[in-house]
């Protein structure tokens, strides 16, 4: 049965599904869901994240797991558990540099890269991986990082939507042989609840997303832990900002498909990718019931500038290469930092049982500038795109002249989270 064949037959059954009951099929039924397809992310695929963008963020991410293993006090094993780890790339880049950082470090780590679907491009060579398949967090006691990227923008999320003065849901149903949206009384109180606690109220016709899965999941994560660290990397807003009727009136639902970006959610069923923006908020708040601490929230320009991509991004052209092989790698250590694009994602740090240390990517260092100055510069393989050749053409990327990018405006702040 095709996920398309299973929407329908729930809908025939039930009369409307929940939008997250739908794209919890659309993206994740076995048969034909769009993550049991073929690799989604890449030229060839529908969208790009930054580990394919330049092995310089799996890099600079195992620059500040190596500073949070010595201070926890260079345990071994020291556990990274990366969720939702689609291909396997950061897992790969962060373990190639890490050989680099110290041996010892290298020794104590224990990689594991959790995932919920089965196809998977790139093989896990290296001894110090393991890959699980689960949908839970199959782990407990671990003392080390719990690491994601773009893994909760991958969650299913009810939609709702001010109908007037009243607070409806968005249910697919059908009409004649159509698919469309309807609505409805809401599904579940923890919708409600959800604003409610965040003081929000919606505008008349607004449409928003809400992840009810932040709880369960917050508590999965902190049981997951011992003593640690959670490194949430996405995009997404603080909650005034991401429900603001002004700025996101419909909400930020978006499908893509072969790297178009449109809002047709109910079309493509199995073939194009549906997510949401992450309310950085609620999942700080989460985490703060669960237990967690949160230590900071910042961009990710804040984060690889903190922790000194501009040495990476000088020192390319010591090596022997093509103009063409050093454009492209430019392109891509750009991209990661630039505004409006991947530089605009947050970094969500929280911690479990072990104080509130500074790290190194919420606060600048001079040992952290020091490190990756005397670190070789990691440069594109087979395994990442090259954005000059694929997506952007030269004329329109302006990479040379906005380098460095700078943050204009102050950190950001949630309700629970703050920017050291
Ligand atoms: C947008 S992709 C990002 C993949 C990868 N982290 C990257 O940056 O390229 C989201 C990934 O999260 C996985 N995922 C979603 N929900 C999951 C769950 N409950 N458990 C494990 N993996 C999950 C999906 O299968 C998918 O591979």
């Amino acid at each position: 049965m095709s996920a398309e064949f299973e929407v329908r037959r729930r809908i025939d059954e039930r009369g409307k599904i929940t939008f997250a009951e739908f794209m919890d099929i659309a993206l994740y039924w076995p048969d034909g869901g769009y993550y049991t397809g073929q690799e989604p992310v890449g030229a060839q695929g529908d969208f790009y994240t930054s580990p394919a963008v330049h092995p310089s963020f799996g890099a600079l991410l195992g620059v500040q797991l190596f500073q949070i293993w010595k201070y926890l006090g260079q345990p071994s094993p020291f556990s990274v558990l990366e969720l939702g780890a689609g291909n396997g790339l950061l897992c790969r880049d962060i373990i190639s540099y890490a050989s680099g950082l110290s041996e010892e470090f290298m020794a104590s780590l224990r990689y594991i890269c959790l995932e919920r679907r089965t196809v998977c491009q790139i093989e896990f060579g290296t001894p110090v991986t393991s890959r699980v398949m689960a949908e839970g967090l199959p782990f407990k006691n671990l003392v080390g990082c719990v690491v994601s990227n773009e893994y909760l923008d991958a969650f299913p999320v009810h939609q709702l939507v001010m109908a007037g003065d009243v607070l409806k849901e968005v249910y697919v149903g059908l009409e004649g042989q159509n698919l469309v949206e309807i609505t409805g009384e809401l599904s579940d109180p923890g919708l409600v609840n959800r604003l409610n606690g965040l003081g929000l109220e919606l505008a008349p016709w607004q449409t928003a997303e809400i992840n009810l899965n932040l709880g369960n999941l917050a508590k999965d994560i902190a049981a997951t832990l011992n003593h640690g660290f959670v490194l949430t990397i996405d995009y997404g807003r603080t909650a005034p900002d991401l429900y603001d009727a002004e700025q996101r009136h419909s909400g930020t639902l978006v499908t893509y498909h072969q790297h178009v970006q449109t809002d047709s959610p109910l079309e493509l069923i199995g073939r194009q990718d549906i997510t949401a923006q992450v309310d950085f908020t609620s999942v700080a708040q989460a985490g703060e019931t669960a237990g967690l601490n949160t230590l900071g929230l910042v961009t990710q320009r804040q984060f690889l500038t903190n922790l000194n991509i501009s040495s990476l991004q000088k020192r390319l052209k010591e090596h022997a290469m093509t103009p063409r092989q050093i454009q492209a790698n430019r392109a891509g250590l750009t991209d990661l930092v630039r505004p409006g694009g991947l530089g605009d994602f947050k970094i969500l740090i929280q911690s479990k049982n072990v104080g509130r240390p500074v790290l190194w990517g919420l606060k600048a260092s001079p040992q952290a500038a020091d490190l990756v100055d005397n670190l070789p510069v990691p440069l594109l393989t087979d395994n990442h795109i090259s954005l000059p050749d694929g997506l952007f053409t030269e004329s329109n990327t302006g990479f040379e002249a906005s380098w460095p990018f700078t943050d204009q405006e102050p950190p950001e702040a949630t309700g629970a989270a703050q920017t050291s």
